[in-house]
């Protein structure tokens, strides 16, 4: 069943930027390139654009996950969609026009996702929910990988699994900080099915087992859903 597929998105900002294409030949059984773009405002730290976006695509068949950590994301939006992003995730808290926003990214082909922060609370998504394919629980403040994945962020995975069930829509459960073979079970148990991994992936020697140890924790989480 799809919706019990449990796939892990190796974050690339973890990886060793001077040899990118070839850190992406390596990452056998990621089911999306998680593609962190920060724009030193929304959140302190600075990293790619389209253009690398670009690049990623055309090294590899993996599709890429765009997590736009940017404020103003209406601008830039359009730049992520031609350069070829699969999943274009925004943040809620950055844009006064969720709902457009997502409309525009699903009409061009793409996959609408919208992000909340740890601070900001899962009833935001009440009027977003219905017209997105993903929605992405940050289970650190954005801004830098390596962080503490935060305890109390199961619970409001719990609680957008609910909202999705109640409103009878399943768009992607997506979590995103701290994410490893010791909390995947949890956070798959709680509702999630796309593991963003960065340090947990890029830091070890072998990618494609790291990948592996968090798919199968992922889904040994599974049959502790209630
Ligand atoms: C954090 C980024 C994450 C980050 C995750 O702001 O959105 O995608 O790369 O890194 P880890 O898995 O190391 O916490
Ligand atoms: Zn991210």
């Amino acid at each position: 069943m799809l919706e019990n597929k449990i796939q892990v998105a190796p974050s690339i900002l973890s990886a060793d930027l001077g040899h990118l294409a070839d850190e992406l030949r390596f990452i056998d059984g990621a089911g999306y390139v998680h593609f962190d773009a920060m724009d030193g405002h929304f959140v302190p730290n600075l990293t790619f654009g389209p253009g690398v976006l670009a690049a990623v695509k055309s090294a590899t068949q993996t599709p890429v996950d765009a997590h736009l950590m940017i404020s103003n994301p209406d601008q830039m939006v359009p730049e992520y969609l031609a350069a070829g992003a699969d999943v274009v995730t925004f943040h809620y808290e950055a844009t006064s026009h969720a709902n457009r926003l997502a409309n525009l990214i699903r009409e061009k082909g793409a996959k609408a996702g919208v992000a909340i922060n740890p601070g900001t609370p899962v009833s935001v998504l009440d009027a977003i929910v219905e017209d997105v394919d993903l929605v992405l629980v940050m289970t650190v403040n954005p801004g830098f990988g390596g962080q503490k994945f935060i305890p109390g962020s199961l619970r409001k995975i719990r609680q957008v699994k609910a909202m999705c069930a109640e409103r009878h829509v399943a768009p992607i459960i997506e979590v995103d900080g701290g994410i490893s073979p010791t909390n995947a079970a949890d956070v798959c148990a709680a509702g999630a099915t796309l593991l963003v991994a960065g340090s947990a992936v890029f830091g070890k020697a072998n990618r494609a087992n790291a990948i592996r140890k968090i798919t199968e924790a992922g889904e040994s989480g599974l049959v502790r859903r209630a």
